[in-house]
């Protein structure tokens, strides 16, 4: 019999290919395939072959329901390009810990950059309800909250231009979100009628990975300011379900433009199956010189985000990331990004801030604030009092470096008595 990991490995048909054997079939997994009517799409560099989003009318079968959509990712899929000064890959082997490792992504996403991280260990987990409840004690008869994707393009119209037709026009689903159990969930990942993905199923008990905790400098004022702010007695919910979440995702699902909430940057890792990110980033970003500028700029490129043409214009940088079982990506703060799900894929992740970064979480922040959120796809509501809390544990970092201690010093010049 085989082991839990083994089983998760073997019954998944993307993981026993690896990256490396040239073109990866993902039209069809473990003997189901996608629907014959969508077409085929070969990614560039000639990696991948999957199907283009498709559900049926049920009206009439032939008849793609997504396709706008299918149009959107297929313009995507010719026109992303496989590298880019903004995406940094880092190899785990390489750092002699998770510390090191930790250190020199950190040095990245301060420029902004997204890095990506190979061959960090990692324990398989599938779409499949006995994995789901061995590893992550989720009940097959939990419900939970499920995006649909024929749903959740009008939302995403509705947020990003206000086109009320848009939303009218295909009833009155103003909210993506459906109730199902875990074990409905699954079971439809063999139908071709539906396409879904679960957010946010939490893992209280901490599902983190070990180099996260050298990162999160949430921790590290958490840590530093223990003994020192006897008065604190609570930690924001929020902030706890922040640090650790699972994405399942059903094949062909994709996610459109968004950045992440309340200026965080955010990790994940790839335990089953595979997505294609896409980091974005609109060219005119080179040429601005202050917030305002950066803002418009956002604005304008978001604002064509439905626009068959617009979105896919030459008005922004499409960097493609392949990853699969095992890999980490750390996006940071302010990343825009989309997401293409070709077969069924479970992923863990957190959000993080990072001292080294504070400077586009401020600008992030700032943005959702003056677009009332419309870039990004949910809040934090505790992500305030959390930067307080990093701003209040200042005092104490002597250790992380130099910046930190001529900061140590310049604050103890107030916080001293005079000689
Ligand atoms: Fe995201």
């Amino acid at each position: 019999m085989l082991s839990f990991a083994e089983k998760a490995v073997g019954t998944s048909s993307a993981c026993k290919t690896p990256l490396s054997e040239g073109v990866v079939d993902l039209t069809s997994f473990d003997g189901f395939h996608y629907p014959s009517e969508s077409p085929t799409v070969t990614w560039p560099g000639d990696r991948f072959k999957t199907k283009l989003p498709f559900v049926p009318n049920p009206d009439y079968p032939t008849q793609n329901i997504l396709e706008a959509e299918a149009t959107h990712v297929e313009n995507l899929a010719k026109m992303a390009t496989l590298t880019s000064g903004w995406v940094k890959r880092l190899q785990y082997s390489h750092y002699s810990n998770d510390r090191e490792l930790a250190s020199a992504i950190a040095d990245e996403i301060k420029w902004g950059r997204t890095v990506v991280v190979s061959g960090y260990p990692y324990k398989p987990a599938t779409v499949d309800t006995d994995d789901l409840n061995l590893r992550f004690n989720f009940s097959p008869e939990n419900e939970s909250h499920v995006s649909g994707q024929y749903l959740i393009f009008p939302l995403l119209i509705f947020i990003f231009i206000t086109i009320l037709d848009a939303v009218k026009r295909l009833g009155n689903h103003t909210n993506p979100h459906i109730f199902m159990t875990l074990k409905e969930f699954c079971d439809g990942t063999w139908d071709n009628s539906k396409i879904q993905c679960m957010l946010d199923l939490p893992t209280l008990d901490g599902e983190v990975l070990p180099f996260v905790k050298f990162l999160d400098d949430r921790h590290t004022a958490y840590n530093r300011l223990h003994t020192h702010s006897i008065w604190r007695k609570h930690r924001s919910l929020d902030v706890q379900k922040a640090m650790s979440w699972v994405l399942i995702h059903q094949g062909l699902y994709h996610t459109y433009a968004h950045h992440n909430s309340d200026g965080y940057s955010i990790w994940m890792q790839v335990l089953s199956g595979y997505k294609f990110w896409v980091i974005l980033r609109p060219k005119s970003y080179d040429s601005d010189t202050n917030r305002n500028q950066l803002y418009d700029s956002a604005n304008l490129y978001m604002e064509q985000t439905p626009k068959k043409d617009g979105f896919y214009s030459q008005e922004s940088e499409r960097t493609l990331i392949y990853t699969g079982p095992g890999d980490i990506i750390v996006m940071a703060p302010g990343t825009f990004h989309k997401v293409f799900t070709p077969v069924p894929s479970v992923t863990i992740g957190g959000h993080l801030y990072s001292y080294n970064a504070l400077h586009l979480t401020e600008l992030s922040r700032s943005l959702d604030k003056k677009t009332n959120e419309k870039f990004t796809n949910t809040s934090h509501p505790s992500s305030t009092l959390t930067v307080a809390l990093m701003l209040a544990a200042l005092p104490l970092l002597k250790d992380k470096g130099t910046f930190f201690s001529m900061l140590y010093d310049f604050i103890n010049l107030f916080y001293s008595s005079p000689p």
